[in-house]
């Protein structure tokens, strides 16, 4: 089982869709769970399921409720999902005070090891107890970058807390909402790969055919596979992939 976070200090940049579409193109890889860990549940809400959380999110952190029981099948044959609802407000609180309080995503995960190939964590944006407990579950953390300024203070935060854990996992890191009309969003597209080896080459444009997933609630791959959009989330599967397989840097 290879876990996978979609993470950024950020809010706004993209981790929702990144986790939707790359769940949608691990399940053609094998079996693989969506865990949605946002109160607002937009990952769930795409994924066409029902924003309930049978015991909600404090007990399936503290291992009261089974995890298994709360999967729910998605639309899409190999691909379940962790809904999220609103008890992940309290989530923090509840973390805060739990035993082991920065293992409880891992130890729950620990729970389903075999059932599935892969785990896409969609996460809130922050640095808070929750982000501490998925950089420590994963395997592999997918850093979506949106071109501006500040993108290399946005991946240097994340490399920060990644390393301050006591067990790294891997970073990838890409582009997204890339606009190639404007020179320097076409820059950063040219330039960053080359400057850092942890930013893939492949950039996600910003097109309105991924703000029409919240219409369709669907991954992009299911209803506007060949577009520019839809190509560049497949390739970035594929660098996902041979990523998430390469031996843990811890
Ligand atoms: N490549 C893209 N082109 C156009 N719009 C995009 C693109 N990627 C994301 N968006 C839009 O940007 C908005 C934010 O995306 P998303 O919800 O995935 O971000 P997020 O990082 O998960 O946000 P939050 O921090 O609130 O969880 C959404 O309306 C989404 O449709
Ligand atoms: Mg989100």
């Amino acid at each position: 089982m290879k876990t996978i976070a979609v993470y950024s200090v950020k809010g706004g940049v993209g981790k929702t869709t990144t986790a939707v579409n790359l769940a949608f193109a691990a399940a053609g890889s094998g079996s693989t769970l969506l865990w949605d860990l946002d109160p607002q549940g937009s990952a769930t809400y795409l994924m066409q399921v029902k924003p309930k959380l049978r015991g909600g999110a404090q007990a399936l952190v503290t291992g009261q409720t089974p995890v298994r029981g709360a999967v729910r099948r998605s639309a899409w044959e190999t691909l379940d999902v962790l809904p999220a609802d609103t008890t992940y407000r309290q989530l923090e609180l509840t973390l805060d005070g739990a035993k082991k309080s920065e293992r409880r995503v891992e130890l729950t995960l620990g729970a389903l090891d075999g059932d599935y190939e892969y785990v896409v964590l969609d996460c809130p944006p922050g640095s808070s107890v929750l982000a501490r407990n998925v950089l420590r579950a994963a395997d592999l953390v997918v850093v979506p970058l949106v071109p501006s300024p500040l993108v290399l203070r946005s991946l240097d935060q994340v490399l920060e807390l990644v390393d301050d854990g006591d067990r790294p996992p891997r970073v990838l890191a890409f582009l997204t909402q890339v606009d190639r009309r404007k020179k320097a969003h076409r820059e950063v597209a040219a330039e960053l790969p080359v400057q850092r080896s942890q930013v893939a080459d492949v950039a996600v444009p910003a097109a309105v055919v991924v703000e029409r997933m919240g219409d369709h609630r669907a991954p992009l791959g299911s209803f506007a596979a060949s577009t520019p959009a839809g190509l560049a989330y497949a390739e970035l599967w594929r660098q996902v992939e041979k990523a998430a397989r390469k031996p843990a840097r811890h």
